[in-house]
């Protein structure tokens, strides 16, 4: 079997790369470990920058975006028993960003990849990608059915998460990593609820972060810190609301409660391991890099890394080095920006757990500037709608 570009990982990264390479006449197999229902209902992500609407119109998958995603023009945020709004439309010239959840761009990317004929195979097992220094570079995985394959590829894209094998591909010391661990977590809830609010509240409170998103009219998508460690099963329906109530808490505001859909914990980390490429393996997306969900940059980051491999991808095909060889240093500038807003947020919004009380203040002194000063609140607002165009 052949193929021009093996991609592992059926997530947003890979799904979209096999779409925009399709759309430049490239063909691409495209695996997963897990489930096609799997990948469609792992709940995650929910906003999306301007650029990342633009580019997902351009690529002609915005179908059910332009129809369903809820378009917001700014955030709220609330510490010492006040709510601020920031307003990206007027701070941040006119630029919004879209409510639509990763799952939904999932079920949108897989639908049309099957329409077009990609190939997308899921529940495989044992993959492998070898001979990366070669212009032959293979991928092998055993399929659903037991039978393994082995393709012969001209390039082969690690777009499989944080947790894949791509990355651990690269030969020692063929790339450097910078890491953070945060000393706490998030416990994510989604609610058959209709949002209390019309824009994301991110909540500082003496208890520790919380988050108010939503997923549509009747869906709210709901956060709160836990220490790191946190178990789901400590956490009954009851214990979270009682959080989220008294995190969220404002005199005439109401937080309407509603049956729990889903329930899990996300360990916060920032990791970046540069470069994002080794001979024919190019990394996108998580399998390279993690922020902290806080800035909400993770799946746009994903987006804009394979809108670059993708014409890297077609030069490289064609005989021309030139953007794959920039390929890792034009994703890791907005990497690096993002990973820094991201702990940024991150920093100034949760509770450190040994509760100290020097740094509650210098957080609550960084919040009141962001929600008094113009050019504070304009930075916020330029890069949570994100950096200029993809192309
Ligand atoms: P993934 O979505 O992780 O996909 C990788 C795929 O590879 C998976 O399907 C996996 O099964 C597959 N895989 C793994 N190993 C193998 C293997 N050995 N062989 C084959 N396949 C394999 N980002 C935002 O932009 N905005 C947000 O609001 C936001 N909120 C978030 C909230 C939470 C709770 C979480 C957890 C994340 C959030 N993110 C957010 C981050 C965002 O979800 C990720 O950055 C995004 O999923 C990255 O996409 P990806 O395709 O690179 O990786
Ligand atoms: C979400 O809706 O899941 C969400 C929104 C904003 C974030 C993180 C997650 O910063």
């Amino acid at each position: 079997m052949r193929t021009q570009v093996g991609i592992v990982g059926a997530g947003p990264s890979g799904l979209l790369l096999s779409h925009l390479l399709a759309l430049r006449g490239i063909d691409s197999v495209v695996v997963d470990i897990r489930s096609r229902a799997y990948c469609e209902a792992r709940q995650r992500a929910g906003v999306l920058e301007d650029g990342s609407v633009k580019l997902l119109r351009e690529a002609g998958l915005a179908h059910r975006l332009d129809a369903e995603g809820i378009e917001h023009g700014g955030i709220y945020l609330q510490f010492a028993g006040e709510r601020h709004h920031i307003d990206f439309r007027d701070l941040a010239g006119g630029r919004t960003v879209t409510v639509y959840a990763q799952t939904e761009v999932v079920k949108d990317l897989i639908a049309r990849r099957l329409a077009d004929g990609g190939a997308l195979e899921f529940e495989v097992s044992d993959t492998t990608v070898t001979g990366l220094d070669s212009s032959r570079p293979r991928l092998g995985y055993t399929a659903v059915d037991g039978a393994r394959h082995d393709i012969e590829c001209d390039v082969i894209a690690g777009c499989d998460g944080f947790h894949g094998i791509c990355r651990p591909s690269f030969p020692p010391g063929a790339a450097t990593v910078w890491e953070r661990d945060y000393p706490y977590a998030w416990l994510g809830i989604l609610a058959e609820v209709p949002p209390s609010t019309d824009e994301l509240i991110y909540a500082h409170s003496s208890e520790g972060f919380a988050l108010h998103s939503l997923r549509g009219p009747s869906i709210s998508r709901l956060y709160v810190q836990v220490a790191p460690g946190e178990r789901v099963e400590n956490w009954p329906d009851d214990r979270i609301w009682q959080a989220l109530q008294r995190r969220f808490a404002l005199p005439g505001w109401n937080l309407q409660e509603g049956p729990v859909l889903d329930k899990s914990i996300t360990p916060m980390r920032s990791f970046v391991s540069a470069p994002m490429r080794y001979g024919r393996l190019f990394l996108a997306g998580d399998a390279a890099h993690i922020v902290p969900p806080t800035g909400a940059k993770g799946l746009n980051l994903a987006l804009a890394d394979v809108t670059v491999l993708a014409d890297a991808l077609a030069g490289l095909l064609r005989g021309h080095e030139r953007l794959a060889d920039a390929y890792s240093a034009a994703c890791l500038a907005r990497v690096w920006r993002s990973t820094h807003f991201s702990w940024w947020m991150t920093s100034m919004l949760h509770r450190s757990p040994s509760g100290d009380p020097m740094e509650e203040q210098l957080q609550l002194a960084q919040l009141r500037y962001v929600t008094t000063s113009r050019a504070a609140a304009t930075s916020l607002a330029e890069n949570y709608v994100g950096y200029p165009p993809l192309r």
